[in-house]
């Protein structure tokens, strides 16, 4: 079998599209804020795409570029300040943060109705509890939205996420789970990942092991959703071997190209949804 590609790019381009057409019948524009600390060179490049999306999409956006040895009492004060800033919708902070920073704080910080990345535990509580959510994490509910692509029903299909992240691997499983998807978790402690994987009809990667996933670990036919982005020799490669899992697999997202953009399109969603919550409620 030779794997279709799943093309994120133009799946997220049409997502864009529908937000942009809802927000130019906006009056007032959905607002969001992205704060950077430090220089990490893929956090500037993902920031640098998600104030490029706003623009595009018709959003308002503040990026706020903090220098590295920015104290944690300045950010929670930042924060504070974009919480109640009624042009602003939703808050993110990029993460990683430089380690004088307790990232859980900032987390906790964030206004729940403002959390676009779905990170404070009030949504990730609304989410696990299976409550209508206003907000979706946004890379694993793009993987969701890759999966459907494919035609393939999920429910009853079984799904083998690798990776234990909370921004991936836990949210990824919930959000499967509620597609009525039977979920295995794998982590670095899985007696045999080769094992699990081989079992999957879905196999969602999110571990940061460039090729960990081979071809012979995939059964015939199955959708491979590749979340990995390690950097090899400069290169941007995923935790998908591409070339032996494609001889298996029936779909297989590219890296890059594939759940990269839906990961950006999902956040323009949740800063959408986050505006007319505020303003349903207000
Ligand atoms: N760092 C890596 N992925 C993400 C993300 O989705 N949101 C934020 N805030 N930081 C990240």
């Amino acid at each position: 079998m030779t794997a279709q590609i799943i093309d994120g790019k133009k799946i997220a381009q049409n997502i864009r599209e529908k937000i942009k057409t809802e927000v130019a019948k906006l009056a007032v524009k959905p607002g969001l804020a992205v704060i950077l600390v430090g220089a990490d060179p893929a956090s500037q490049v993902y920031v640098n795409s998600k104030e490029k999306a706003c623009q595009e999409i018709g959003f308002y956006s503040e990026v706020h570029r903090l220098p590295e040895t920015t104290g944690e009492a300045e950010l929670l004060a930042l924060i504070q300040k974009l919480n109640v800033d009624p042009k602003i919708h939703g808050v993110l902070v990029q993460l990683p943060l430089p380690q004088q920073i307790n990232e859980d704080k900032i987390i906790l910080a964030v206004e729940p109705a403002k959390d676009v990345d779905c990170f404070h535990p009030v949504n990730t509580g609304v989410l696990f509890s299976g409550m209508s959510s206003v907000v979706l994490p946004c890379t694993p509910a793009g993987c969701i939205e890759l999966i459907k692509s494919t035609g393939i029903s999920l429910s009853g299909k079984k799904a083998v996420v690798i990776g234990r992240s909370n921004i991936v691997g836990k949210p990824a499983a919930m959000l499967l789970l509620q597609n009525n998807c039977t979920v295995t978790l794998c982590h670095s402690r899985t007696a045999d990942l080769a094992a699990e994987v081989r079992q999957a009809d879905i196999v969602v990667a999110a571990v940061g092991k460039p090729g960990i996933i081979t071809g012979d670990m995939i059964k015939p036919g199955a959708v491979v959703i590749d979340v990995g982005t390690n950097r090899v020799n400069g290169k941007l490669t995923g935790d998908v071997d591409f070339v032996s899992v494609s001889a298996a697999a029936g779909f297989i997202t590219p890296v890059p190209g594939g759940v990269g953009p839906m990961t950006i399109a999902m956040l323009m969603q949740n800063t959408l949804n986050a505006y007319l919550a505020q303003n349903r409620s207000s």
